[in-house]
């Protein structure tokens, strides 16, 4: 087994489905014929302009009209290539496509800027989304503001989610590991920050996932943290020095004074991070745009909660 994920490398991400392994073969022919094609034509050129050039003064071309045998291979040899490609990429984008009847079926919503994972159990996940290995997954997937794009590269798979309607996309992970979630659709200026895993465990160890309370055992600044690694992350900041990339910063926002957009002041107290997570545009802090989506729905009580002592220690 190979290690997967965020290393960087110089060709594209270890393949971690049979299909991902077949668009590699497909990308590979492209390239070993294009390769070829190459040095055909360019090599072909060189040689014809070195061997029929012009020798001597007054020399005359020589008067050719056609060549029927030759013009039928110069078209059907590129012909017979290209249906090939079309015929072989038609299929890995059937099985692409072809939704398993009776996969692991796990709900996803996107939300600038973070990923949300519903299992059928109510078990919910942010950021990260665990799923056994060797068995058809299915995503059904929707937005809850703009367009995003579900995009795992070691799965060579992506698929547009757009609010107002479902879309699906499958895959069967073959081997363990995490794997790297973007999207892959431009949604606003933390667009890049939209991040996420895909992990990829044994059966025993996903059905115990699946069976456990998300936050077994943790304490609400550790929930409050896992939270923010999910969610909160794309925009704030939590140690001194974290660019204030859309909101403001979290590191000793606790029991600050913020001068709000209209010139009034609020003490960041329980309250208002609870109204700042469900009602986000409510009191916009100054210098910041109101562009913080609403979690209302998204996040339960203790996950508020956690989040709001997660912030109380950040002094
Ligand atoms: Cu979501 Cu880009």
């Amino acid at each position: 087994m190979s290690s997967a994920s965020s290393t960087a490398s110089h060709f594209m991400p270890f393949p971690a489905t049979k299909i991902a392994e077949g668009v590699d073969s497909l990308y590979a022919f492209l390239l070993i014929a294009s390769f070829i094609s190459c040095v055909l034509v360019i090599g072909g050129l060189i040689w014809f302009a070195i061997q029929y050039r012009r020798k001597h003064e007054g020399q005359k071309t020589a008067y050719i009209s056609h060549n029927t045998a030759l013009e039928f291979l110069w078209s059907f040899i590129p012909f017979v290539i290209f249906m090939v490609v079309f015929v072989w990429g038609w299929i890995i984008f059937h099985q692409l496509r072809s939704m398993p009847k009776d996969g692991l079926e796990i709900a996803v919503t996107a939300q600038k800027w973070s990923w949300t994972f519903t299992y059928k159990n109510g078990r919910k996940a942010q950021g990260t989304v665990t799923v056994p290995v060797g068995q058809d997954v299915k995503l059904l997937m929707t937005s809850a503001d703009v367009l995003h794009s579900f995009y795992v590269p070691a799965f060579r798979n992506k698929q547009d989610v757009i609010p107002g309607r479902y879309t699906a996309l499958w895959f069967r992970a073959e081997h363990e590991g995490e794997y790297n979630l973007f999207c892959a659709e431009y949604c606003g200026d933390q667009h890049s920050g939209m991040l996420g895993k895909v992990k990829v465990v044994s059966r025993e160890k996903f059905d115990e996932y699946l069976g456990t309370e998300p936050y077994k055992g943790m304490t609400p600044v550790q929930i409050g943290q896992k939270v923010y690694g999910g969610a909160c992350i794309a925009c704030h900041g939590v140690k001194p020095g974290d660019p204030q990339n859309q909101g403001p910063s979290f590191y000793k926002v606790f029991g600050r004074v913020e001068t709000l957009a209209d010139g009034s002041t609020v003490t960041v107290d329980e309250n208002y991070i609870r109204e700042s997570i469900l009602n986000p545009n409510a009191k916009v802090v100054k210098g910041f745009n109101p562009i913080m989506p609403t979690y209302a729905g998204q996040l339960d009580e203790a996950e508020i909660m956690g989040l709001i002592e997660y912030m109380k220690s950040l002094q």
